[in-house]
């Protein structure tokens, strides 16, 4: 299972050394939110930030979209250096379009759906993403509690998608701690997204590290 830190719960008055951290200890790749203050109540930051994040490393940078309109966006983003852009069920009607844009960028497609949000809803979308973001949090702020409804959402969404013999990762997004991580992966997780649960840590490093063994098992 791949681990991405997300930067919501980095310091970024100090964002070149906290991303040389996680980069040292070892992560798949960085995981990018980005909110407008309308789809979610949050507001973080955009193009620019993200451009300048990307001179930084060359690791895999994974732009959650949190926004109305992605649709608007999607190009910016995919020429700010985002190697996945994942965009909300919620916030397209057409989701079809969307995607097939998102890959036209030669960028890969997240669909990511809030935690009311069934898995029946995606039987049109399914065979068109690259990635499935099962949101175990309401989205727009790091640090809050997983919802635990979410580990089975995975595991079936694991079973659909094998069952139907898509070629999707699914990524779980929000709440993951080395408390729930175990968990996580063996509901067939690929991509675990984890903010406070190591940012807000003692050590995130050691954390990171603790995080890959209690995956391992
Ligand atoms: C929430 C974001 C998540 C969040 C994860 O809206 O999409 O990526 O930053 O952070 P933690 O792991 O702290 O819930
Ligand atoms: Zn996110």
């Amino acid at each position: 299972m791949k681990i991405e830190p997300s930067l919501l719960s980095a310091d970024f008055a100090d964002i070149r050394a906290q991303i040389e951290l996680v980069e040292r200890a070892g992560v798949d790749g960085l995981h990018i939110d980005v909110m407008d203050g309308h789809f979610v109540p949050n507001i973080t930051w955009g193009q620019k930030v993200t451009k300048d994040l990307r001179k930084l490393t060359k690791l895999t940078f994974d732009v959650h979209l949190m926004i109305e309109e992605p649709e608007r966006y999607v190009a910016e983003f995919a020429q700010a250096g985002a190697d996945i852009i994942s965009v909300h069920w919620e916030a397209t009607v057409h989701a079809n379009r969307l995607v097939t844009n998102i890959k036209e960028l030669g960028v890969r497609a997240g669909l990511a759906i809030n935690p009311a949000t069934s898995l029946s809803e995606l039987d049109q979308i399914l065979p068109y993403i690259d990635i499935l973001v099962v949101m175990s949090v309401n989205p727009g702020f790091g640090g809050q509690p997983y919802v635990p409804t979410s580990t089975e959402k995975v595991r079936a969404a694991r079973a659909l998608i094998d069952g139907r013999g898509l070629d999707i990762e699914i990524e779980v997004d929000g709440g993951v701690t080395l408390d729930n991580i175990a968990d996580v992966a063996r509901a067939g997780t690929d991509i675990a997204v984890m903010g406070a649960g190591i940012f807000a840590t003692p050590d995130p490093a050691a954390t990171i590290v603790r995080a890959r063994s209690l995956c391992a098992g």
